[in-house]
């Protein structure tokens, strides 16, 4: 069976792994413009690798919000803002995509946050759902792709 891990990426070649994976699922398989899917929050996110047996397949940021962001309480403080959450097709379906979002939030609860915001694929709302995420507001459009809104306290995760 296979070996999976998810952490942080530290080094460089950890960071090109997880642009160069986002690349392959969001501009090859998904066709969202390539000067939209790296942005300029890129530099200063905390970015999550998945490795199976060693080999990077999988990503994920967090980057911080002001508190209110798209109207969620300001007494929540600051937001974590998960995104760009990608898995290769080929390492789909074996957990990586939970795992990467468990991460996720525990970097969040490292950082002080008691809140995560994520913009979900319209297709992908029922991934985030069973995850405890709830969705809020209309769909809008993001890269030409139909999203939601969606977000969830941080109290289940143990400190
Ligand atoms: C969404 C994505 C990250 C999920 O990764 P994954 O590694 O396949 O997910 P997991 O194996 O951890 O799935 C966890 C659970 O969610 C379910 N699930 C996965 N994708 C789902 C979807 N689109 N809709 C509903 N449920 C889904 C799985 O069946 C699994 O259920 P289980 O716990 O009963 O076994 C991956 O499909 C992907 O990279 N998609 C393309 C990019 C994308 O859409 N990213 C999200 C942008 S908002």
């Amino acid at each position: 069976m296979a070996v999976q891990v998810v952490r942080l990426a530290v080094t460089a070649a950890d960071l090109e792994a997880a642009y160069r994976i986002r690349h392959v699922v969001f501009v090859d398989e998904q066709g969202v413009p390539v000067e939209l899917e790296r942005d300029d929050r890129d530099p200063t996110a905390d970015h999550l690798l998945a490795l199976e047996d060693d080999v990077p397949v999988g990503a994920g940021r967090l980057v911080i919000e002001d508190p209110g962001f798209e109207g969620l309480a300001l007494d929540l403080g600051p937001l974590g803002h998960l995104g760009r959450l990608a898995v290769l097709t080929s390492a789909r379906g074996s957990g990586l995509g939970a795992a990467l979002v468990h991460a996720i939030e525990h970097r969040a609860v490292s950082r002080g946050l008691r809140a995560v915001y994520l913009g979900a694929q319209t297709p992908v709302v029922p991934f985030y759902e069973r995850l405890g995420y709830v969705a809020f507001g209309a769909e809008f459009d993001d890269a030409g792709l139909q999203h939601r809104h969606m977000w969830r306290e941080l109290d289940f995760v143990h400190r």
